[in-house]
């Protein structure tokens, strides 16, 4: 081990146990694995901490309307998150929760400090108040205007609009988001964090602070336009007492990065180490001078945070500072913001690891599609191209080709020496890919190592060991010894992106132990010639067209569910009244009667709901454009009886319906109609059916086919029947 390091804790965002793992998480996450990984090659110790955020309102809004208490609900998803974790590949020395024991006694300690040292002042201030629900509404309690744009805000953030900040009493004409009845304000005291007090102090930390660009630069644009205080208490149950204050919690965001150090206790008091040693250490007031690297990986959306108010916490208690903070672009799904409302969404169980990908195909994409700071795109295209081009024709054809043809003719590695050529590429891919990780470029890091793997294919291709075997087995040996080499080097620096699939390898290889547990400078470590070799099988697979073609529909269907569920579907009611503004001129070819898919009616828009949507109405629903006699006939119809209707438990809108549909077996059809129809009034209705459409799962439910129905935009929704009774089978045409 290197022991002249300071001791170095790597961090990640703490995910929100409050819904489930999305790719959009996996890109603080996966670089920062990567990164620990590569650190403990350098021979360096790290201890790589992370876990639940428990607390805010987002957390006890969500447990209501679940009918379940905050608790329990933090402690689904808390669980959910460690196993998605645990089959990413992504190992973390401890993953608590904030509501940990350790985590309130911490908090506890740093707000106390904070109090003591003069940090802290209380004030009045307008809190909304709900008269029917009788209670304050802190954050995303509450709802209202926003007073910077305009738009229809929650209680923290101008989430849809200007994206500011928010604070208590800011909101216009403010409204319960649980009873939806007017809110008033009401004045109560509140406590206040000073936070303009330290922007001297976050100007000349801010200077020194490593990390990003992205992070240290937008953070030093904030100082210089002014610190705001923050109020850090809420009318709350669930989370960390305010000391003093009966009712009061402190605010998430408080408690959420208190977390890191509360952790750091846990990892410490498991393995009998010291939390002080990263946390408490020494400083002689500046960051190089601290002993111990504190890093933080986090998303670009919460720079603010981690760069502003935890060093200015940190440092008003008395605590280590943040050394780096790493911040990574955002992840877009085809092209389009991240959205879970809109459906552009994908969901690292149910989408990603339950289709049976490979975790590695996901990680060498999200760390090798574009720089770490950049936004990053994901389509199931451009996976496939970049997973066949890259880790299936390069790296997974040398490995197995090499593997493959020692094993056919020596069955053992070969007797060789490396090659000083050789050698020397190790060595330099080596030091190129580990200063790529210096700068957080972590497609650098996979790009360079991916360029030994190229070369490697072209010393086996021009060394032509095929040919050699049959003339001069010996030389041939040399050759295929040396591209062994190739691939431990390359299974060596490889570990950190895809640690299963190198894993694999290194067993091929016949080497013993953890790929994991080896040293950089292990790649350089000559193969053992007469080492027996493991059994050569193939790494990478191609991702095949059908598959992401299945994939590509779920998604597109995951949208369409969305849209529907947002009441974002052309309906007649908004666009007589766009028509009416003069917005609109052509009402009846977007109001029209055609018949729409029931898969996800939604529910009738509450006021809000509308107020938001008849805006984004405008953006998506373009009239469809025309299409051919020939583009119609691609739908197959068939006229089905349904045999039986189920509700789906996970959902409040789906039903699970069996259908007859004139086939051997009934089908299964995931239905949007719960909120029109009972289950009981269904069966033995004649419906139409789509039943070429491509199967998608819905909530868990496999569908295989949507059922018809028309939706007169006012909230009636009617199943297309036809006016006869027919043969379950009949076309519709
Ligand atoms: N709970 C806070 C973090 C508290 S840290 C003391 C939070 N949680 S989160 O669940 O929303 O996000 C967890 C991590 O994933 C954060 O690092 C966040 O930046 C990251 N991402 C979440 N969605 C993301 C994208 N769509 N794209 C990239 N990263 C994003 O924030
Ligand atoms: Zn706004």
């Amino acid at each position: 081990m290197n022991q002249d390091a300071k001791p170095m804790i790597v961090t990640c965002g703490l995910p929100y146990a409050n819904g489930m793992a999305h790719l959009g998480h996996m890109r603080t996450y996966v670089p920062a694995d990567i990164y620990v990984r590569s650190q403990r090659k350098q021979g360096r110790e790290v201890v790589f901490i992370c876990g639940s955020d428990t607390h805010g309102t987002p957390v006890v809004v969500n447990a209501e309307k679940e009918g379940i208490t905050p608790k329990e609900l933090v402690t689904i998803y808390h669980k959910h998150f460690s196993e998605i974790f645990a089959r990413m590949g992504v190992h973390f020395d401890a993953y608590g929760t904030t509501d940990d024991e350790e985590n309130h006694v911490r908090t506890t300690d740093i707000v106390q400090k904070l109090i003591d040292g003069g940090y802290v002042y209380s004030k009045n201030i307008d809190i909304a108040y709900c008269p029917s629900c009788d209670r304050f509404l802190p954050d995303r309690y509450v709802e209202g205007t926003c007073p910077h744009c305009g738009v229809i805000a929650r209680g923290d953030e101008c989430d849809q609009g200007c994206k500011k900040p928010l604070f208590p009493g800011e909101l216009i004409d403010p409204r319960c988001a649980v009873c939806k009845n007017p809110a008033e304000y009401r004045s109560q005291e509140h406590y206040f964090f000073k936070l303009s007090e330290f922007d001297g102090f976050l100007k000349d930390y801010l200077d020194t602070l490593r990390g990003t660009d992205n992070a240290v630069n937008y953070a030093k644009g904030w100082v210089t336009q002014g610190l705001e205080d923050w109020c850090i208490t809420r009318n709350m149950d669930w989370g960390v007492k305010f000391p003093g204050a009966d009712g009061l919690v402190v605010y998430v965001w408080v408690d959420a990065p208190i977390g890191y150090i509360a952790f750091t206790e846990e990892w410490a008091k498991a393995n009998n180490d010291s939390w002080e040693k990263f946390w408490k250490a020494e400083s002689k007031g500046t960051i190089d001078t601290q002993d111990s690297e504190i890093v933080h990986f986090i998303g670009g959306d919460i720079v603010y945070h981690h760069c502003i108010f935890w060093p200015a916490m940190l440092k008003g208690s008395g605590y280590s500072l943040p050394t780096d903070v790493v911040a990574s672009g955002m992840v877009k799904i085809e092209d389009k913001k991240f959205s879970k409302s809109r459906g552009y969404v994908v969901w690292v169980g149910e989408d990603y690891l339950d289709q049976g990908f490979h975790p590695d195909l996901l990680r060498y994409y999200l760390s090798s599609y574009t720089s770490h700071t950049k936004e990053l795109n994901f389509g199931w295209d451009m996976l496939q191209e970049k997973i066949n081009s890259e880790l299936v024709a390069v790296l997974g054809n040398l490995f197995y080709r090499s593997l493959l043809f020692a094993s056919k003719n020596f069955g053992e590695i070969p007797n060789g020496t490396v090659e000083p050529e050789i050698l020397k590429k190790i060595k330099q891919t080596t030091a190129d890919a580990i200063d790529a990780l210096k700068e957080y470029e972590f497609k650098k890091y996979s790009d360079t190592v991916m360029e030994l793997a190229s070369f490697a294919n072209s010393y086996f291709q021009s060394h032509e060991p095929w040919a050699l075997i049959k003339t001069d087995k010996e030389k041939c040996g040399e050759v295929v010894y040396n591209c062994l080499q190739l691939v431990k080097a390359l299974a060596v620096l490889f570990e950190p992106v895809t640690p299963g699939k190198m894993q694999e390898a290194w067993i091929q290889l016949g080497l013993s132990g953890n790929v994991a547990d080896v040293l950089y400078d292990e790649a350089l470590v000559p193969l053992v010639p007469g080492a027996k070799l493991g059994t050569p099988e193939i790494l990478f697979t191609k991702l095949e067209d059908d598959k992401i073609s299945e994939m590509d529909e779920i998604a597109k269907r995951r949208v369409h569910l969305a849209m529907k569920e947002a009441g974002l579907v052309p309906d007649e009611e908004k666009l007589i009244e766009e028509s009416k503004k003069g917005k609109k001129e052509n009402k009846s070819e977007k109001g029209g009667k055609a018949p729409k898919c029931a898969c996800a009616a939604g529910e009738k828009m509450d006021a809000e709901n509308k107020t938001e949507n008849v805006e984004n109405v405008e953006n998506e629903t373009e009239i469809l454009p025309e299409i051919t006699i020939d583009d119609f006939f691609k739908a197959q119809i068939k006229v089905g009886k349904i045999i039986s209707a189920e509700i789906i438990e996970k959902s409040t809108k789906l039903y699970k319906i069996m259908v007859d549909v004139g086939e051997p077996e009934p089908r299964q059809i995931v239905s949007g109609i719960r909120a029109y129809y009972e289950a009981n009034e269904l069966v033995d209705k004649t419906v139409c059916v789509i039943v070429n459409l491509k199967p998608a799962k819905l909530c868990g439910v496999q569908s295989q086919g949507m059922i018809l129905a028309a939706d007169d935009g006012s909230g009636k929704v009617s199943l297309l029947m036809p006016d006869q009774e027919l043969e379950p089978g009949s076309d519709v045409c």
